[in-house]
């Protein structure tokens, strides 16, 4: 006999039933939002090799998208738009005719129930793939934060639900709300790309969104995965602004931040599981080196137990599909 007895926490593991009642986290394919890339005047679907089964679609297309969505009670999108035309200061993305726009009201004639959040950021409107606009070879953040501002404007006019500034600009938030408040939309809520980390695990969107920066990088803007601290700061700033919901990008290599900001500030919490995580699940999965359903299931859950409330993947319709088939 051992001194001491064996404490036997395996008695609560026996049975697939003693597990269920045992468990701590559950995750919902309600608390996730789907990203959906929408392009202008596109007459076939494209797709990049870095982003299997994610597609850029016409807003025809997303129409039937936002079906699949609906049925697998995903409550929320995520909308990125490839404009036709780019410029300088970004115009086509706060036109009344946008991509973005129009694809927003056309969605709300058939889905008035999805969430919509739209992505408000300048990189893939700007000549320069840059998510602030330039003068003299530099971000100007002043005059970026008015036009997103008037970006996010332009799609609550269209019915957005959700505007998602991830420009990483100062002052975008405050200037976001001011804006939105004065037009009347004191309803439309803010999430925030509020701790964007300038990440190599974006590389397979640029692919896809065509918003490569075509000089430097976004180092000037997008905070260091180096400095938590600063991470924590820019969350604590945002809040101070009046965001409705705080963002940690990306998720999988940062979950402490995840950890740390909800517990720090117990705000609703979004996390950006981001096109890189996809690509390396997708990819080994091909590979048959790792069994795919059960890594999605198992890296989503992570992100939850984290701290996430919900969580942003190109995953959802999968985890969804999963989740239904097993219940
Ligand atoms: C640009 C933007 C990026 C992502 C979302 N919005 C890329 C970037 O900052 O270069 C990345 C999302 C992903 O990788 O899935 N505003």
């Amino acid at each position: 006999m051992p001194v001491f007895p064996i404490r036997r926490l395996r008695r609560l593991r026996e049975t697939i039933k003693i597990r269920d009642l045992m468990r701590e986290i559950t995750l919902l394919p309600n608390n996730l939002i789907c990203p959906i890339f929408v392009q202008e005047n596109l007459e076939n679907k494209i797709s990049v090799p870095s982003m299997p089964n994610i597609e850029r679609l016409s807003i025809t297309n997303v129409i039937n998208e936002i079906g699949e969505i609906d049925e697998l009670n995903i409550p929320a999108i995520m909308l990125f738009g490839i404009p036709s035309h780019k410029d300088e200061n970004g115009t086509s993305a706060f036109n009344q005719n946008g991509i973005i726009q129009n694809t927003i009201t056309e969605i709300k004639k058939y889905y008035k129930n999805t969430i919509i959040i739209s992505d408000v950021c300048l990189c893939q409107y700007t000549k320069s793939g840059h998510c602030g606009l330039i003068s003299n070879g530099v971000i100007n953040n002043d005059l970026s934060i008015k036009t997103l501002a008037k970006i996010a404007v332009s799609h609550a006019e269209a019915g957005a639900d959700i505007v998602s500034p991830s420009a990483m600009m100062d002052g975008q938030v405050s200037t976001i709300r001011q804006e939105l408040d004065d037009a009347g939309f004191t309803s439309t809520a803010i999430m925030s790309h509020s701790a964007k980390h300038s990440s190599s695990f974006y590389s397979p969107f640029r692919d896809i969104a065509e918003c490569a920066p075509k000089f430097g990088d976004r180092k000037s803007y997008q905070v260091s995965f180096t400095n938590p601290n600063e991470s924590i700061r820019e969350v604590e700033t945002d809040i101070n602004e009046g965001v409705d919901i705080i963002m940690i990008k990306p998720a999988l290599s940062y979950l402490d931040l995840i950890y740390q900001t909800k517990k720090t500030f117990n705000m609703p919490l979004a996390a950006y599981s981001v096109s890189g995580e996809y690509a390396l699940i997708k990819s080994a999965a091909k590979q048959g080196w790792i069994p795919e359903k059960e890594i999605i299931n198992e890296v989503l859950h992570s992100i939850k137990r984290a701290g996430a409330d919900m969580i942003i993947t190109y995953f959802a319709k999968d985890f969804a599909h999963n989740f239904y088939e097993q219940h």
